[in-house]
């Protein structure tokens, strides 16, 4: 297989598609009134109830994230693609973001935020830290302090894995412009003796 060496001084990952989660972060703005921003620098951080993401000071989101010390994730589902266009609207003179009207929110429950209505799983998080020498970006870390699912979402022992994922198909995002529906998976066949 002929490779090609990539500059590592360039950024790598619009070189290539991989996959990647699709979240929407909400905070709140200083005035009172809510923000979301889509993030696919997202995931748990570790087996416990941390989640992170990536932004920058550049970006409403993280400094509300700082200022506030809170903020909510919202999981959209592949059909919920246009909540996730609008949270990246341009901003307009004066600094309001009028394409967030279009997106449907509910308050969150444990910390002063929204979460997007019709979001299979919803998490609400307390700034934990924040790693800043990212470049021009940080790693944001939350404590999960609330978390709540579908109850259709939900694995147990009465459920069928693979019919689950085909009933509620999850949202993949291949960075930087394409976006994919996961409605048919395979179980791992884990070696004998694994353990985690
Ligand atoms: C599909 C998609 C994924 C994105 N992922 C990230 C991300 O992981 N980190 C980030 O800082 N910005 C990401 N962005 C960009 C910002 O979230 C976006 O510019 C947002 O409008 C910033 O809003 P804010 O100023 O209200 O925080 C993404 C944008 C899109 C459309």
């Amino acid at each position: 297989m002929p490779y090609i060496e990539l500059d590592v001084r360039q950024p790598i990952w619009d070189q290539v598609y991989m996959v990647a989660p699709l979240v929407l972060v909400g905070t709140m703005e200083a005035d009172g009134s809510h923000d979301l921003a889509p993030k696919h620098l997202a995931m748990p951080m570790s087996w416990q109830s941390w989640f992170g993401f990536v932004c920058t000071p550049r970006h409403a989101t993280w400094r509300n994230a700082v200022r506030t010390g809170v903020f909510t994730v919202s999981f959209p589902s592949p059909e919920a693609i246009l909540p996730i266009v609008m949270a990246a609207g341009p901003r307009v003179e004066g600094g309001e973001k009028p394409t967030l009207a279009a997106v449907e929110v509910e308050p969150a429950q444990k910390v002063d935020g929204v979460l997007v209505k019709g979001c299979g799983i919803a998490l609400e998080c307390e700034l934990h830290r924040t790693i800043d020498d990212l470049g021009e970006n940080s790693l944001i870390i939350g404590k999960v302090v609330a978390a709540r699912v579908d109850a259709e979402l939900l694995r147990g022992p009465d459920t069928d894995d693979n019919d689950l994922v085909h009933r509620h198909p999850l949202l993949a995002f291949l960075y930087p412009d394409r976006f994919a529906t996961i409605d048919a998976t395979n179980r791992l066949p884990y070696h004998t003796g694994f353990e985690r």
